[in-house]
């Protein structure tokens, strides 16, 4: 046994489903499965039933998260056709802005190029009456995030670079997408971007095993995609889940009658640090690598606060399979069920109290706080 002491994990990418779709997880069971994964905040998306679009939807969803949440969340506001920049006026209160502009679960997809003028238009005037915001603060705003792929990348930074709004790109899955990020990077762009676990250590040579299950947006991409992610690993700001629980009757799986449009999209939250640790002990990363990415810059990118006396023990020795059965998420399945991995989550201690111990959560519901909503 070795344990190691690293920060609690920030997951800058997270689908916890309420309301609307608590049967696929909730604001209890995600951030459970967020504790058994090292993670001790969580950044949750906005494409919920109803999305989070409007001051009330975000109130009534900070309400819901405070009740149940067992670490800390921030919440996401979301561009809608129909309601456009309605979250403005309690932009402060999320953590930033999510735009979609590329196909996914739920119905946030921007459409034409006149509303993302708006869009970045609009949260650039806010962040010029209240900022960016800094180090937790509770003023100001945070970055623009976008679901943006192949030719739809492009479009973001130019916007970006017009409206002067900091971007973030979700889920970078492609070469020719990475390339881009970087050289736009070099030449002064304001932008970041994420790469997920399954982008990392999976790739259309994994389809025919994993079928339904390997389905998600940005799908999986070729081996030379995923060469490219980890040549270009110094670009890479940002490691994250985007923790997407669907049932996997849902996904068609042990089903007679296949569904006629399966939901893509995978759970995350538990595997993403064996996984890292596990490329650690391969030699491809190295721990310095992961809280870089799963702890510095999300709080860099997002301006979120520090959690003090929060931590989490991970025996680095332990090298066992990953399995279904041991999931707090409500969807239970992993994609990566079956693998060996190295590293295993001990403890986890939020603000001093020990919330995770050998498997069990032992943190009450609404332990966790959630973020920006002022007093
Ligand atoms: C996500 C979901 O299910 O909410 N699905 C996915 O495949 N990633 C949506 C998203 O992040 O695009
Ligand atoms: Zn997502």
């Amino acid at each position: 046994m070795s344990i190691i002491r690293l920060p609690g994990l920030v997951d800058a990418h997270v689908h916890l489903r309420e309301p609307g779709y608590e049967y696929k997880e909730d604001f209890a069971s995600g951030t459970m499965a967020a504790l058994a994964g090292g993670v001790t905040m969580v950044l949750d998306m906005p494409n919920t039933n109803p999305p989070t679009s409007t001051p009330e939807r975000l109130a009534d969803k900070a309400r819901r998260a405070a009740a149940k949440a067992v670490c800390d969340v921030g919440l996401f506001v979301g561009a809608t056709n129909t309601e456009g920049d309605a979250y403005l006026p309690v932009a402060e209160r999320a953590c930033g802005l999510k735009i979609y502009v590329s196909d996914t679960f739920g119905s946030l997809r921007i459409d034409t190029l006149e509303l993302m003028h708006r869009l970045f238009r609009s949260w650039a005037e806010k962040a010029a009456q209240v900022g960016y915001r800094m180090d937790g603060a509770a003023r100001g705003v945070g970055p623009i995030t976008v679901h943006a792929e192949e030719l739809m990348l492009p479009v973001c930074l130019a916007l970006s670079h017009l409206y002067r709004v900091p971007l973030h790109i979700a889920h970078v899955s492609r070469r020719s997408e990475i390339e881009l990020i970087r050289a736009a990077k070099e030449r002064g762009v304001f932008v970041t971007c994420e790469a997920t676990p399954h982008h990392l250590f999976l790739s259309t040579d994994d389809l025919p095993r994993l079928g339904a299950r390997g389905d998600m947006r940005p799908r999986l991409a070729t081996p030379d995609d995923v060469a490219a992610l980890w040549e270009h690993l110094e670009a890479i700001d940002i490691f994250a889940t985007d923790h997407a629980p669907h049932t996997l009757a849902e996904k068609g799986v042990g089903v007679n009658e296949l569904p006629a449009a399966p939901p893509p999209g995978v759970p995350g939250l538990e595997t993403m640090l064996p996984l890292l640790l596990t490329a650690v002990h391969d030699g491809l990363l190295d721990l310095d690598d992961i809280v870089t990415r799963c702890v510095d810059n999300p709080r860099r990118v997002y301006g979120l606060p520090a959690q003090p006396d929060t931590w989490i023990e991970v025996d680095v020795d332990s090298v066992y399979e990953l399995t279904n059965a041991d999931l707090k998420t409500k969807a239970g399945w992993t994609p990566f069920a079956g693998q060996r991995v190295h590293g295993r989550v001990e403890r986890v201690v939020l603000r001093g109290e020990t919330v995770y111990a050998q498997g069990e959560v032992l943190a009450m519901q609404g332990r966790g706080r959630v973020l920006f909503q002022g007093e």
